[in-house]
């Protein structure tokens, strides 16, 4: 047996332990981004092999804190790819505003950047009112930090840019107070906001969504968690309500492909149409 397949074996261990341990289940993430993971974990906590990382992240629950960060890849930002909210504005605010009540879901929310960016959108089409955001993910440490609205006032120059590019036409420092480091969003962007520990390979459907923005979360997943993810999202989505993915995320070549018309092929929008 070479080096290669006993890792392999290891890994397959290290999964498995962590499912029934802890209940995260990454038995099913992407095998090259998966495997690149876990071996920054080793180095980080200064260990050699799989097993020893196993070992530990089973017996010491701050270790599995650590792994869960790093397994999050919370890479994100306010207006992140600003053409998506433009698009957003120009064919799905016209949908929404004929609905009664708004609700739309952010699986994989990771700090709430996201999540802020639609409610200041939703504000600015006066659908902030009758809407409400449910922002979920896996990582509960993250949700925290969204919850406080807090973020580095040093990424305020990216996103007024993205802001401006993703069709803002008012001041975006009007929306946040500085304050030494930081960047605190008022509570009024908060007050429709649920957040919740969500895990979209373990949890189920939880309510029947408008709106629901799943981006640049299963590209870490393999091909059969994927299409289990979206059935999750099929059956979480009112018929005729959107979904909203990935830049390098689409629907085509999914079990859903048909239930889905494209409203915008290149800012990955769909709706489903039955
Ligand atoms: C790259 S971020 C994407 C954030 C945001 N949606 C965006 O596009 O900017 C991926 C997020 O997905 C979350 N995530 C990964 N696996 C998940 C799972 N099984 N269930 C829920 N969230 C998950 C991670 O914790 C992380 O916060």
């Amino acid at each position: 047996m070479n080096k290669n397949e006993l890792e392999e074996i290891e890994l397959r261990l290290l999964l498995e332990g962590v499912y029934q341990r802890y209940g995260y289940d990454f038995r099913e993430y992407a095998e090259a981004s998966l495997k690149r993971r876990v071996r920054q974990c080793i180095r980080d906590e200064q260990l050699t092999t799989i097993s020893g990382f196993q070992e530990k992240v089973l017996h010491d629950q701050a270790c599995m804190e650590r792994f869960l960060t790093t397994m999050s890849i919370d890479v994100t930002a306010m207006f992140r790819d600003p053409a998506f909210y433009v698009a957003l504005r120009k064919k799905v605010v016209p949908l929404l505003r004929a609905e009664p009540f708004v609700r739309i879901w952010h699986a994989g929310c990771a700090g709430g950047e996201e999540v802020y960016s639609m409610a200041i959108l939703l504000r600015e089409e006066g659908l902030y009112d009758k809407s409400r955001l449910y922002a979920t993910d896996m990582n509960g440490a993250l949700l925290e930090k969204a919850k406080a609205g807090i973020f580095r006032l040093s990424a305020m120059k990216e996103y007024t840019a993205n802001y401006l590019q993703a069709g803002g036409s008012r001041s975006f420092a009007d929306y946040y107070v500085a304050k030494y480091d930081n960047a605190m969003f008022g509570p009024e962007l908060r007050a429709n906001i649920v957040w919740a520990q969500h895990n979209l390979v373990t949890d189920a459907s939880f309510n029947e969504f408008h709106l629901i923005l799943c981006r640049n979360v299963m590209i870490y997943f393999n091909k059969s968690l994927q299409a289990r993810v979206h059935d999750l999202l099929y059956d979480s989505l009112a018929v005729s309500g959107i979904l909203g993915l990935g830049s390098k995320e689409s629907i085509r070549f999914t079990s859903h492909e048909a239930d889905y018309e494209v409203l915008d092929d290149r800012q990955k929008l769909y709706r489903r149409i039955r």
